[in-house]
């Protein structure tokens, strides 16, 4: 089946966490914003990065159109092709509508007001491509696609703001961010263990454990382990987890992530280190290379450690701070020569380069730089 993906706002991310989930073969880029991607089947709500997926169309979509069963359509359009405009958008529409009304068809349209293309929001509380005869049409030139969803943000939100124990100091990981990490340190391993060892209020455990995996977190300060305890106690009430056995499994132990032993060894590890206090203004150059060492001293003494622990071939994805420079830019640490030395390779993507994969909110000073590593 082929499919057709809109990334996120950081898509070199969303591109480097398809690639990894389906192999770079199987991926292709369209534009800056879409994706196409060859796969037997694929989740929405397993990927991070991707904001809508839909079902490449080998017909027309008109004749797609004519072949739904009967009942209310509720339709929108969405033409993320170079010259798009809202009212070219609208037209299409229009005329699908009217093609549908000539076949008796009752149909309500989405309006796409400001922009040629949907919003996931809009898309979502629309429920297209999630019930049926609720349809969202996507053109990208002269290929056509039939949604199967949008990024859910209710639930996103839900999982983010309804947990018991938050601290805004250090639990502020997005959910998507984390199945992000799990999903490049797991490659699509759809069982086993996830480790992280800066587990802090547990969004990448949450997160690994609603994807079925096994979770297992530790912290420096027994306050976190706390906090993962009742947000994983919190999870297993909700109802993604609907009988007992299918609740998840988990570790939590309070450790320093430079000596700890970990028991059982961990499959992958998905973590954000400690990101250093959050900053409200560019540093300067000293306090930069101050920042620099004190994260480059704690990641170091980190792979040391665990490289000791983990078999060949383990693969860790990691969230490392980076910091915006006057003019703008993000600066992170330049370690990609001193990580082989220590026993690990930098995994490589086809359509992201390693500084590349920045997870940043505009006016943000402390970004997240995100990097996989596969023990030698
Ligand atoms: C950025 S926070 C992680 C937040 C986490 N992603 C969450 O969902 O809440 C980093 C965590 O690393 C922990 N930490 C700092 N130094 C550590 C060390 N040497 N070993 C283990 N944990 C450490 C802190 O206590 C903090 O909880």
């Amino acid at each position: 089946m082929k499919y057709l993906l809109v990334l996120g706002r950081e898509a070199k991310i969303s591109l480097a966490e398809l690639e990894s989930l389906f192999g770079s073969q199987q991926v292709a880029v369209l534009s800056e914003q879409l994706a196409t991607v060859e796969a037997p089947r694929l989740s929405l709500d397993r990927l991070g990065g991707s904001i809508k997926a839909a079902r490449i169309l080998d017909q027309k979509p008109a004749d797609f159109l004519a072949t739904l069963p009967p009942g209310k359509i509720t339709l929108g359009f969405s033409d993320y092709s170079p010259h798009a405009t809202p009212a070219s958008t609208w037209a299409l529409a229009l005329k699908h509508k009217n093609l549908l009304k000539r076949h008796g068809r009752n149909v309500r349209l989405i309006p796409n007001q400001k922009t040629a293309a949907l919003s996931s929001a809009t898309a979502h509380h629309n429920q297209l491509g999630e019930k049926l005869n609720h349809l969202e049409i996507i053109k990208y030139r002269n290929l056509y696609a039939t949604s199967i969803g949008s990024q859910n943000i209710t639930a996103y939100a839900k999982r983010d703001q309804a947990r018991p124990a938050r601290d805004a100091f250090v639990g502020m990981l997005p959910p998507k961010l984390a199945q992000i990490l799990i999903n490049l340190a797991t490659a699509g391993q759809k069982s086993g263990l996830v480790l992280d060892p800066f587990c802090g209020t547990g969004v990448v455990l949450q997160e690994a454990a609603l994807m079925g995996y096994a979770v297992y977190g530790s912290d420096l300060a027994d306050k976190m382990i706390d906090y993962s305890r009742r947000n994983l106690e919190w999870l297993a009430t909700q109802s993604y987890f609907h009988t007992k056995s299918q609740s998840p499994a988990v570790q939590l132990e309070v450790g320093d992530a430079t000596k700890h032993h970990w028991r059982p060894i961990p499959n992958y590890i998905a973590s954000e280190i400690y990101l250093g206090q959050p900053l409200s203004s560019p540093p300067s150059s000293i306090k930069l290379k101050e920042l620099q060492q004190s994260t480059k001293t704690l990641l170091f003494a980190f792979l040391r450690n665990i490289g000791q622990q983990i078999p060949h071939g383990t693969t860790l994805a990691l969230a490392i701070p980076a910091w915006k420079r006057p003019d703008g830019s993000y600066q992170g640490l330049d370690i990609l020569d001193e990580i082989k030395n220590l026993g690990y390779n930098a995994k490589k993507y086809r359509y992201a380069s390693f500084s590349e994969l920045l997870y940043y909110r505009e006016n943000q000073i402390v970004a997240r730089q995100i990097i996989v590593l596969r023990k030698k």
